[in-house]
């Protein structure tokens, strides 16, 4: 009798705990269940940044082709206000600024989107790419969500102008940003509750850093995995959090990070990683 009642109570207590998981799946964003499923999710890096110039419409394409479940890319404003895409600081790298305008350490922020616009930033990385030009975060989005989910990381610029641009075209709830400033993220996270958030960082992690992830409202830790210990994982999961890495390029370290429990593989060659991890 009592080992009915026990096996009784047991199935119920199961189908609750499954139909309230069902619900909470229901009720999660397109963005929430892509962070939050089991795989090992591959994230392209500045796109599929060794096949094609870095941060540029082709590579984001190219990321699109690897079939990668994120695609990472960076961005600040113009000088007239306008978020665009681009990793430096400066357009020396990645452009013919310096050879068309002279000088050098020209910062990108000093530049109006129009001028931005003027310049080839695909010739520095192959003769091929002769003319591509540096994307509006807007047309960027609008690229890879066609095909994957845009890991938007803020480089520089305001929460409000981030969240605005988000909500006029209804990702909010459809991308993930990221940034290593986590003061961005609490602003971000206060203006779009809802809006999935990875905070960036290196060295060690603390209980602290980690409670200051959480008070930002993050869900991601976005870690350097040279940094990153099986302790770390297992603390970062205790907390419902998850851990993406960056970079990765080389399968076996990837594979040892998979071991380790990462949740995401930050990559520049997102087409070898997928080979790794089924999607
Ligand atoms: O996604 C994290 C990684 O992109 C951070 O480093 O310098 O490539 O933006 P960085
Ligand atoms: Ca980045």
């Amino acid at each position: 009798m009592i080992r009915t009642t026990l096996l009784s109570l047991i199935l119920f207590s199961t189908a609750l705990l499954s139909s309230a998981r069902a619900a909470e799946r229901e009720t999660q964003t397109p963005a929430e269940k892509l962070t939050t499923s089991r795989r090992v999710l591959i994230i392209a890096h500045r796109g599929d940044s060794k096949a094609a110039p870095e941060n540029t419409l082709p590579a984001f394409r190219s990321a699109l082709q690897a079939g990668a479940d994120l695609v990472e890319l960076d961005y600040y404003h113009s000088s007239d206000g306008v978020p665009v895409v681009f990793h430096d600081k400066e357009l020396d790298r990645t452009t013919d600024a310096v050879r068309r305008w002279g000088g050098e350490k020209i910062p990108l922020t000093s530049k109006s989107l129009a001028e931005l616009r003027k310049l080839d930033a695909g010739s520095w990385f192959d003769a091929k790419f002769a003319g591509t030009r540096i994307p509006t975060l807007a047309r960027s989005i609008e690229v890879i969500q066609a095909g994957s989910v845009t890991l938007v990381e803020r480089k520089g610029g305001d929460a409000k102008t981030c969240v605005a641009l988000l909500e006029k075209h209804r990702w909010t709830e459809r991308l993930v940003v990221q940034a290593f400033d986590w003061d961005y993220l609490a602003d971000c996270h206060r203006l779009a509750p809802k809006l999935v958030l990875g905070a960036l960082g290196s060295k060690e992690i603390t209980a602290a850093r980690l409670d200051q992830i959480e008070n930002c409202g993050a869900s991601v830790v976005g870690w350097n995995y040279q940094d990153l210990r099986k302790s770390d994982v297992v603390e970062i999961h205790r907390r419902g959090l998850r851990v993406w890495v960056y970079t990765v390029d080389d399968l076996k370290v990837a594979q040892r990070l998979i071991d380790l429990g990462v949740d995401g593989l930050i990559t520049n060659v997102p087409g070898k990683m997928r080979k790794l991890v089924a999607p």
